[in-house]
Formats: structure tokens, sequence, C-alpha cells
């Protein structure tokens, strides 16, 4: 279904996004205080979400990035996961945060939370920008998580349509 492509109002700015990722980079610093955090972002939706939170984190702090997509061009999961670049380290025995942009259906992030935990880590925990509770279709929640949004087809910050929108410095959505 094609998405009318009208950018509706601002629902989150930059300042507000800023102060999230402080909050949520602290966090982590406590959590994890004296010990060593991967971060994997899934690209390429969570890069300014990622790069927002990391600096905020006081820890020994490695990063990586990984390619799982259930998406074609258009607005719908197809609930098929496929990995099209993989992470190059090893996190045998590491504290893994996956970096997300948005936790929609949640195919995407329990395929690669699984995955992660497979290969030994010592945890996996997610850091989503966004968590869209309303299309849930698998049981996966996010550890932290900066907003929740509406049942709406969000676009910038990350988050695009069709490749598009990433670049805005707010989130919004598409209208219709
Ligand atoms: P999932 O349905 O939770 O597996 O979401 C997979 C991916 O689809 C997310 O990581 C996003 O990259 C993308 N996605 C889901 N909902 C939206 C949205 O509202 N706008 C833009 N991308 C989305
Ligand atoms: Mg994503």
């Amino acid at each position: 279904m094609e998405k009318n492509e009208v950018v509706g109002n601002i629902l989150f700015t930059e300042e507000q996004i800023l102060s999230r990722a402080k909050e949520i980079g602290q966090e982590i610093t406590e959590e994890f205080k004296g010990e060593e955090v991967v971060l994997i972002g899934t690209l390429k939706g969570a890069i300014l979400w990622m790069s927002d939170v990391m600096k905020n984190i006081g820890l020994d702090t490695k990063i990586d990035f990984i390619i799982a997509s259930s998406y074609g061009s258009g607005t719908t999961s197809s609930g098929v996961v496929k990995i099209k670049k993989n992470i190059d380290m090893d996190i045998y025995g590491k504290n893994v945060i996956i970096m997300e942009d948005i936790v929609d259906t949640g195919t995407t992030l329990k395929f690669i939370k699984e995955y992660l935990a497979d290969r030994k880590a010592k945890c996996v925990k997610i850091c989503t920008l966004l968590d869209k509770p309303s299309g849930r279709k698998v049981d996966v929640e996010a550890d932290y998580k900066g907003f929740t949004v509406e049942d709406l087809f969000i676009v910038g910050y990350g988050l695009d349509y069709d490749q598009k929108y990433r670049n805005l410095p707010y989130i919004s959505y598409l209208e219709g």
C-alpha cells in the first residue's frame, strides 16, 4: 500500500531525544558499573540514536553493527528475518546492548536477540529509541526505551520510508 507522503507534526524534538539519550546512557553506566559493554547497532535506522546514547555511557564501550531485515520497501513487515550484514566482533561473555530504532512487531529484534544470545553473550539487552506496542506480534520487550509511539508510521531521526527522511532532526510520522 502506498503511503501518502505528507510528513505530520513533530512528535519529539531533537532536544527531547538528546535528553532521553543522556538519561538512558547514565542508566546503562550505572547498571554495568566497572564492566565493558558492546553496543550493536541495527543499521540503518539506529545510527543517530546509537551515537547519542553512546556519548553518555561512561564505561569501556565497543561498537559493532548488524543488518537484519524483515521489511521490503513497503511499510508492513513480511515476518521473515534475514541477516544481511553480520557483526565482526566476538561477543562471547560480553554485555551486549542492541541499539534499535523502533520495536514494532518485534520480529526482527527477537530474532537478533536470540541470535546474539546463541553466540554466548553474557547478557543481551535492548535499547530502542521508540516502542510501538500496538504493533507487537511476538513477545519481546526493550530494556531501555526512549519514547512510546501510537500506531503511526514513524519517520525521521534515522527512521525511513523507502530510504527517505532518515535525516530529519526530529521524529514525525506520515499522514494518511
Ligand atoms: P519489527 O516489525 O519490530 O520487526 O520492525 C522491524 C523494523 O521495521 C524496525 O527496526 C524499523 O527499522 C522498521 N519499522 C517498523 N515500524 C516502523 C515505522 O513506523 N517507521 C519506520 N520504520 C519502521
Ligand atoms: Mg530497525
